[in-house]
């Protein structure tokens, strides 16, 4: 048998009345300052389960201050955590002393599961962590009995974002507290009267700003029980996003695209460097849709605008081929010209019109002129009629009009500024 079991069985029937006695080894006794009278004076025959009033009628306030420190923001998730010191103070009618009896100890600590605590629950918590609305941590008590507890507390709500200006996107998220289920009647969370919210030490998460924190007391009087109300504290933070980074990766890149279409429409069709140009575009377009795919966060709802106007891009240099195509063939024809076209590029020749074509396909083109000299004049019939390069021109001229003005709105609407 093991020799402490011994000993216990010799103890518990030799000198069991001198243990239930003396539960202490003798030299050791409970401390007897005020301090210690006045902790375990207050505890006797009290209740932390119950709210600390007297009468039942009367409500217990309390006050909350929230002291943030630091704040992160998963936009893909929709999920926003705020770390901070909540201070909560209330008055505990149950434990108040004369400091006059006690050594004049005006202030004394107890811990907050010796105590009643309120309970503030986050009412759009992010359910899939656990969080419980009840706190641990040491709190002070003064002799009028107003409890303050100050716990380190990280709340993770769900925030709904928004990104359709992404990267450039402001985000609104709002944690609501109350009392899950007593009425303000019961427990009246409120603001302390002065700061509410202290942002002294605080400090921005790795993406985002911190813009703004409001707060409000919402009431909580609904139509269905005129003598009850559910106040709720809300408190609205406004983010940033930090977006030196998406912009350089996505938002640059796309307007340089943009250039390289609409310039490589300023340059003549013969020489294929504008195909080239356009081609290159088009592809540059493929690969970096592939690129930002996986930068960008994409939400059904709300598509960050930046893709659609990559996509819409997209569409107008494929169509900027296709007129080049087309373009390319018009002014090889040698075809007499249809009555309509000839009258069309009278008018506008004749009309200020004029102005807004550029000769692009110089019907007399100097090289053209030497090509024919050296063929001598049995090429003339297979020379490309002039009526269909004006023609060419007119159209290259709308189109690279059209292109621009596309490209101005689609600036104009999809590209997000700061
Ligand atoms: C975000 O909050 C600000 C005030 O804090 C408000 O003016 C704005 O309308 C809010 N935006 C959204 C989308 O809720
Ligand atoms: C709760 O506190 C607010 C002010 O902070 C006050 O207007 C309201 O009347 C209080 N409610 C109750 C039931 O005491
Ligand atoms: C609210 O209180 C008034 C007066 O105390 C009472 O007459 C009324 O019936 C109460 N209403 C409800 C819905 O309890």
């Amino acid at each position: 048998m093991h020799p402490g079991v011994t000993v216990s069985i010799w103890l518990f029937f030799f000198s069991w009345p001198v243990i239930n006695a003396e539960d202490c080894p003798p030299g050791r006794e409970e401390a007897r300052h005020e301090e210690a009278k006045l902790h375990k004076d207050l505890l006797c025959a009290y209740s932390y389960e119950y709210r600390p009033v007297t009468d039942h009628k009367k409500t217990v306030t309390v006050k909350v201050r929230f002291s943030i420190k630091y704040l992160s923001f998963d936009a893909l998730e929709e999920t926003f955590t705020v770390h901070s010191w909540v201070a909560m103070s209330w008055m505990d009618e149950f434990l108040r002393w004369d400091p006059a009896d006690y050594g004049d100890i005006k202030e004394i600590q107890m811990e907050s599961h010796e105590v009643w605590t309120p309970r503030m629950a986050l009412f759009n918590a992010d359910a899939t962590m656990y969080q419980s609305d009840l706190f641990y941590t040491t709190c002070t008590v003064d002799y009028r009995g107003t409890v303050t507890c100050v716990p380190h507390i990280a709340h993770s709500g769900i925030c709904r974002t928004s990104l359709t200006r992404w990267p450039y996107d402001v985000q609104n998220c709002t944690l609501y507290f109350g009392s899950w289920m007593h009425k303000g009647e019961q427990v009246n969370f409120t603001f302390y009267s002065n700061q509410p919210i202290v942002t002294n030490d605080f400090q921005n998460g790795p993406d985002w700003k911190l813009l703004k924190i409001t707060n409000e007391r919402l009431p909580g009087v609904y139509a269905c029980c005129p003598n009850d109300t559910y106040p709720m504290l809300k408190y609205t933070f406004v983010l940033k996003r930090e977006a030196a980074g998406p912009a350089a990766i996505v938002v640059v890149p796309s307007i340089v695209i943009v250039l390289i279409t609409l310039s490589s429409v300023l340059l003549g069709v013969k020489d294929n460097i504008r195909l080239m140009l356009l081609c290159f575009s088009l592809f540059g377009h493929f690969t970096f849709l592939t690129e930002i795919g996986y930068d960008i966060p994409k939400h059904g709802a709300d598509t960050p605008i930046i893709l659609l106007f990559v996509r819409d891009s997209m569409i107008v240099t494929l169509t900027a081929i296709l007129v080049t195509l087309l373009l390319m063939s018009l002014i090889k024809r040698s075809l007499p010209a249809p009555g309509w076209m000839i009258s069309l590029n009278r008018l506008l020749a004749s009309g200020p019109g004029k102005y807004v074509v550029f000769t692009e396909f110089d019907p007399n083109d100097s090289s053209k002129h030497k090509l024919a000299e050296e063929d001598g004049n049995a090429q003339e019939e297979t020379k490309p009629s002039t009526d269909w390069i004006q023609f060419a021109n007119l159209l290259n001229s709308f189109m690279f009009i059209v292109i621009f003005l596309v490209y101005f709105i689609l600036i104009c609407v999809y590209i997000p500024y700061d």
